[in-house]
């Protein structure tokens, strides 16, 4: 395994469509590869979730994993999953404020709305068809995630950007903001 680098804002592989993998593809040793490094690319980064556009792979795999964090500790957990070729479903209108950062955004949080449940169906790392019904984080982390396959960054969903803040800024005057944080 090896760590890759994270592309950043500005960089335009963030900005186009990411390509499906098909299954031949998605058993080939460099998309296996390509997998295992970006779970330890996202676990070095302490990040919970990492698409391929961010280590500049335009294809559509993202990975997502939710630890205890001490720091949020109401938020849910979620085990690593390896989410290919994902489609989500919004099974609501009701939406949720939440605080986001981003890897390829750094020193930055900001305010986004996001629809509060989702489905979503994906092929795990496998090839196995999936789909899971998500409700708050986990709803919220996918909805992010998958923006990045389709070239969009958390400040794209923004509506109001006057809560944009940097990191030190926003801990000194909003850590103790009640809408779910998210990064
Ligand atoms: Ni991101």
């Amino acid at each position: 395994m090896a760590l890759r680098e994270i592309a950043k804002l500005g960089n335009p592989v963030l900005r186009r469509m990411a390509e499906p993998v098909s299954l031949e593809e998605l058993a080939a040793p460099e998309t296996q590869q390509l997998i295992d490094d970006m779970i330890e690319t996202m676990r070095a980064a302490a990040g919970i979730g990492l698409a391929a556009p961010q280590v500049s792979v335009p294809k559509q795999i993202q990975i997502i994993e939710i630890a205890a964090n001490p720091r949020y500790p109401s938020a849910p957990t979620w085990p690593l999953t390896v989410l290919v070729n994902p489609e989500i479903t919004f099974l609501t209108d009701e939406r949720i404020e939440v605080w986001e950062g981003c890897l390829s955004v750094d020193g930055l949080r900001g305010k986004v709305r996001r629809t509060r449940r989702i489905a979503i169906r994906f092929l795990d790392r496998h090839g196995q068809e999936q789909h899971l019904e998500l409700e708050d984080f986990p709803a919220v982390v996918a909805q992010h995630e998958t923006d990045h396959l389709v070239g969009k960054v958390f400040l794209d969903r923004m509506e109001d950007m006057s809560s944009l803040a940097q990191i030190a800024e926003w801990e000194r005057y909003w850590l103790a903001d009640p809408a779910l944080v998210t990064e």
